[in-house]
């Protein structure tokens, strides 16, 4: 299934080893200082925080949107820490009514933070239905029905609200205004992921890799510390068992080999897919559903999981002809056959 590949951003059982779905708390950073990466991010939420704290207020609603893997639900933990306050979780798809929320909202005491996960799937009731919440901390909810019925407004204590979502573009811009800070996580930097990746080897209590190794690992990551943690997990494994412990250059690569990972860090689909346009296509440019059908896959599939990457890494252009290999992609398929 082109949903388990190991290079796929998206959440996958491993990724939650011990129990639960979550990856162990242990292994994600709690603090800003330990957050790697973002930095313009991070500098706005420092501000933002120290402000807040100042005056002696929450801090402002927050949107974080981005790709998946780059760290949304690490962040909305990260500021709970540092506000040294709860966070609730829910989700855009777990909430049907406005009704819902009512006894989280409630109980939520200063300062603590609702975390909103997928927050563009909120059904449209829930949404006008927060929106006082988040403006006025109030809410209105109804008390008994039909002729006895009468609204109350309740006051809620002054929250954060964290919305996390990886398609930006299908909130409303109702929703979108009511966020003091919104910001897009961007792909990391090879340097940011190795140094999640030594982070990591602490916290595994793995000691014995050497700089190109990590920096082998870092450039198969496709800029996602998700994909980057799992690939080390991997390479772990195949180094205890093959290579006495040591993570060497030599044992990330032929690790990754046995993976279908190569030097881009893209598998066997990501490759069908360039072969397929170069070889039946001459370069392009041709229709999805063409490729598609020529590969046996699902077009959607191909769109979602297959082309942001090779768009990100200028492999692909997007015409209105259709898909079309750029001259990096031809250059390197030709080095690589
Ligand atoms: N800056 C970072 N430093 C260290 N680890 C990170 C960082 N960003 C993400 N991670 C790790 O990557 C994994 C994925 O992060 P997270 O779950 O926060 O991503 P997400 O953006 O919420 O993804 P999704 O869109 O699928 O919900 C976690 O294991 C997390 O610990
Ligand atoms: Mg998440």
């Amino acid at each position: 299934m082109a949903k388990d590949r190991i290079v796929s951003a998206t959440e996958q059982v491993e990724d939650a080893p011990a129990s639960g779905t979550e990856t162990p708390r242990s292994m994600r950073p709690t603090h800003l200082d330990g957050f790697t990466g973002q930095a313009a991010l991070r500098q706005r939420l420092r501000i933002a925080l120290d402000a807040a704290s100042q005056r002696n207020e929450p801090m402002e609603h927050l949107l974080l949107h981005g790709p998946p893997g780059l760290g949304k639900t690490t962040l909305a933990h990260v500021v709970a820490n540092e506000m040294e306050s709860r966070v609730f979780v829910t989700s855009g798809p777990a909430l049907t009514r406005g009704s819902d929320l009512v006894g989280t909202l409630t109980r939520m005491q200063p300062g603590d933070i609702l975390f909103i996960d997928e927050i563009h799937r909120l059904p449209v009731s829930v949404e006008e239905y927060i929106y006082p919440a988040m403006e006025d901390f109030k809410i209105d909810f109804t008390l008994d029905s039909g002729m006895h019925a009468k609204v109350v407004t309740y006051q809620l204590k002054p929250f954060t609200l964290i919305g996390a979502t990886t398609r930006a573009g299908l909130l409303t811009s109702a929703l979108r205004s009511r966020f003091g800070i919104s910001h897009r996580l961007d792909y990391y930097e090879v340097e940011e992921l190795e140094s999640i990746l030594e982070r990591a080897m602490g916290q595994m209590e793995l000691s014995a890799i050497t700089p190109d190794a990590r920096v082998r690992i870092a450039e198969r990551s496709r800029g996602t510390p998700r994909i980057c943690l799992r690939l080390l997990r991997r390479v772990r494994d195949f180094a205890q068992v093959r290579n006495a412990g040591r993570i060497d250059a030599a044992a990330v690569t032929d690790a990754l080999e046995l993976e279908g990972v190569d030097e881009l860090g893209l598998d066997a689909l990501d490759r069908a897919y360039l072969r397929t346009i170069q070889k039946i296509y001459k370069g392009g440019p041709v229709g999805l559903e063409a490729i598609a059908a020529t590969m046996g896959e699902d077009s959607g599939t191909l769109e979602d999981l297959v082309e942001p990457y090779l768009l990100q890494i200028g492999h692909l252009a997007r015409t209105r002809q259709g898909r079309q290999l750029t001259e990096a992609a031809t250059a390197w398929l030709d080095g690589q056959s």
